[in-house]
């Protein structure tokens, strides 16, 4: 069976390119990259160089990027190493579970959290993040681009809020990165966390920027490693991995060369469908990211029915599939349960064409006919 992944936003395989740069670094260059003698250097001079590279794609320096396990791990080393008890913290309530439930945790620590709401588009307001400032608010923590609509927040605005009250800023740039250019200057942040997997990197690599100056606790207790910010041998391969993973991302983002003309292309063809519509619409999102909902229908069901016919898509975060609770996005931004029930996240990678997306949306189109036909009760408008 022909099989189409538009998933890329759960995960995205790794580019031939990036698996051929890691090879090396599982057998001949084995070394730790903190040993002394020649096998060391080899893979200590590697990192650095990946080190480097995921500087240029933020345009920070080296010496602020801080290798981890993941986005879930950078988020968690943001949040804990700059908060903690009898302090304040601002987030939304459209984050990723690797924020949302790291600030519950605090909560639980004796940290006050205020989580700000979103209009109708997913949007935070910039101006409610500044009435919540209060004197001991230390840190604010919002999101570059959502996981699940793609809806790219204001995040110069709240940087420029963070700074002039001189209180810490950590965007999750986890759907962002390679995407949409970034540059840690502009969005004023002091913390900022990235994934390898989301952007043609290996799974299980992630790095995090720490702005020059930043007070932050570790959360590993070892050797000295990352300049004794995370404390662990380095996963050289992966890192390695995300180096080049970062590299033709960034090359991609100068020639203009993204997935919006075939994510545009996939929206028009999919709004054709009765009662149908975008999550997120009118207001800027990452080029791969497509969440949209078909009235009447099962967004699981939908997932299913697409997948037995060989595309692969989503109900949103990958974490929250098989959950009965329609999208906390979704029903933050305002809509019915219902409608976030008939929802399904479609996201392109690299390696999609433009003839899958014609695909695609054919097998949509005539997936979401039949489910009605099959429980035709609860299409809105009809
Ligand atoms: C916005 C966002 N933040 C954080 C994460 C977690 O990243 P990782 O899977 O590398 O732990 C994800 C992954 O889905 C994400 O989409």
């Amino acid at each position: 069976m022909r099989r189409v992944y538009f998933d890329n936003s759960a995960t995205t395989p790794v580019l031939p390119e990036v698996f051929e740069a890691m090879q090396p670094y599982f057998s001949e260059q084995f070394g730790n990259a903190s040993s002394i003698h020649h096998h060391g250097q080899e893979t200590r001079a590697a990192v650095e160089r990946a080190r480097e590279s995921i500087a240029r794609l933020l345009h920070c320096r080296g010496a602020e990027v801080v290798f981890t396990s993941g986005g879930t791990e950078a988020d968690n080393l943001a949040i804990f190493g700059t908060a903690g008890a009898g302090d304040h913290v601002i987030t939304s309530t459209v984050e990723h579970h690797a924020v949302l439930n790291a600030c519950k945790h605090l909560e639980e620590e004796g940290c006050e959290v205020t989580y700000l709401p979103v209009d109708g588009r997913g949007l935070v307001d910039p101006e409610a993040v500044r009435r919540e400032l209060r004197p001991t608010t230390r840190l604010i923590t919002i999101m570059t681009a959502n996981n699940e609509t793609g809806v790219l927040q204001t995040v110069e605005e709240i940087g420029e809020i963070a700074a002039e009250a001189d209180v810490y800023f950590h965007t999750d740039a986890v759907q962002a990165a390679g995407k949409v250019p970034i540059d840690v200057n502009e969005v004023g942040c002091d913390l900022l966390a990235i994934s390898g997997h989301k952007l043609h990197g290996p799974q299980g690599i992630g790095a995090l920027y720490v702005r020059t100056g930043t007070t932050l606790e570790p959360m590993l207790y070892g050797g000295r490693h990352e300049r004794s910010r995370r404390a662990g041998t380095e996963n050289v391969p992966g890192i390695v991995g995300l180096g080049r993973a970062a590299e033709l991302a960034g090359r991609k983002l100068e020639s203009g060369d993204g997935m919006g003309a075939m994510r545009d292309r996939l929206e028009r063809l999919l709004l054709q469908i009765e009662c149908a519509g975008v999550n997120g619409a009118g207001t800027p999102r990452v080029p791969q990211t497509l969440s949209m909902h078909f009235d009447g229908i099962d967004g699981e069901s939908l997932v299913i029915a697409l997948d037995l016919k060989g595309l692969a898509v989503s109900t949103g975060a990958a974490c929250s599939s098989g959950a009965i609770e329609p999208s906390h996005v979704l029903m933050a931004m305002g809509m019915s349960p219902d409608r976030a029930r008939a929802s399904v996240r479609f996201s392109l990678g690299q390696q999609n064409t433009m003839e899958e997306v014609e695909f695609a949306a054919g097998l949509v189109g005539e997936t979401v006919a039949r489910l009605r036909e099959l429980s035709p009760r609860a299409v809105v408008g009809r």
